[in-house]
C-alpha cells in the first residue's frame, strides 16, 4: 500500500512557545501511526530544528514549507534544499497556492524547486489545484494537468516516485468549504491517470496524492476512505492538537 500521509501546514502561525505547547499536546493524544502511514509537520523555518528535536522519539517528521529554486549564493532571505537537507529535513511543500498567488511562483520556478529538492534528498510535497472560476467553468481537470506537466513531467520515473502530490482546490483552502469526497476522488483519480499516462501505472500507484482544503476531524474519515485519497495536507485544523490527532487517526 502506498504511504498514507497526514501533513500539517502551520503556515505563518504560532510563536515558538505556542509551537512547543501544540506538539506537547499532540504527543499526549492517543495516536496510532502504522508503518504505511506518515505524519509530517510543516513548521516555519526557525522551528524546524527545535520541533524536530521534540519529535525525535515519535514517528512524526518535520517538513519545510518552501525551498529556494537555486542551490546557494546571494539570495538574501531564501533557504535552499541543501540547507534543509543539512538539518536532516527530507520533505518540503512546493507550489502551495499561497506561494503561487502571493509570491508569483510560476510553473518554471516550481520545476526548478522540485529539481533542487530531489537533488538534495528532499521529497517535494507538490501542490496543485484550481481557483473557483476554473471549477465553475468545469475546466479543472486540464488546469491541474497543466500544473503537473509543466513542473513535474521533466522528471524521470524514479524521481517522480519521490514526489508526493497534494490536490488543494483554492476555493476550499481556509474557507471552511471542503470539496466533497466525490469531487476529491474524481480529481485524485484524474491526477493518478495523468501520472500513469506519462510515467506508467507502477509509478502512479506509488505516488501518494493528498487532499487539502478545510480538512477537519469531521470530514477526514470520509475523504480518506476514497481509494485515491492518500491522506491530507491540513492548515487550520492542524493548529489544534485534538483535531489534528483525529485526522491522523483517520488515515487508512
Ligand atoms: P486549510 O489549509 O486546511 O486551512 O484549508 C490547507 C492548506 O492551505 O494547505
Amino acid at each position: 500500500m502506498r504511504k498514507q500521509i497526514a501533513a500539517a501546514n502551520w503556515k505563518m502561525n504560532l510563536t515558538l512557545a505556542e509551537a512547543h505547547e501544540l506538539i506537547d499536546l499532540l504527543l499526549q493524544q492517543p495516536l496510532s501511526i502504522e508503518a504505511h502511514q506518515q505524519v509530517l509537520i510543516a513548521t516555519p523555518f526557525p522551528y524546524l530544528i527545535p520541533i524536530q528535536q521534540k519529535l525525535a522519539n515519535s514517528q512524526i517528521k518535520c517538513c519545510a514549507q518552501n525551498i529556494a529554486s537555486t542551490q546557494n549564493g546571494a539570495f538574501t532571505g531564501e533557504t535552499s534544499a541543501e540547507i534543509v537537507n543539512s538539518l536532516h529535513i527530507n520533505y518540503a511543500i512546493i507550489g502551495h497556492s499561497e506561494r503561487r498567488e502571493l509570491f508569483h511562483e510560476d510553473h518554471s520556478v516550481l520545476a526548478l524547486k522540485v529539481n533542487q529538492a530531489l537533488a538534495h534528498s528532499v521529497h517535494p510535497v507538490f501542490c496543485c489545484g484550481e481557483p473557483l472560476a476554473i471549477r465553475e467553468a468545469g475546466t479543472q481537470n486540464s488546469y491541474v494537468e497543466t500544473q503537473l506537466t509543466e513542473s513535474l513531467f521533466h522528471l524521470d520515473a524514479e524521481q517522480m516516485k519521490q514526489c508526493i502530490v497534494a490536490y488543494e482546490p483554492i476555493w476550499a483552502i481556509g474557507t471552511g468549504k471542503t470539496a466533497s469526497s466525490e469531487q476529491a476522488q474524481e480529481m485524485h483519480a484524474h491526477i493518478r491517470a495523468v501520472i500513469a499516462a506519462k510515467f506508467g501505472s507502477e509509478v502512479a500507484e506509488t505516488v501518494s496524492i493528498l487532499y487539502g482544503g478545510s480538512v477537519k476531524a469531521s470530514n477526514a474519515i470520509e475523504l480518506f476512505a476514497k481509494p485515491d485519497v492518500d491522506g491530507g495536507l491540513v492548515g487550520g485544523a492542524s493548529l489544534n492538537a485534538v483535531e489534528f490527532a483525529a485526522i491522523i487517526n483517520a488515515l487508512k
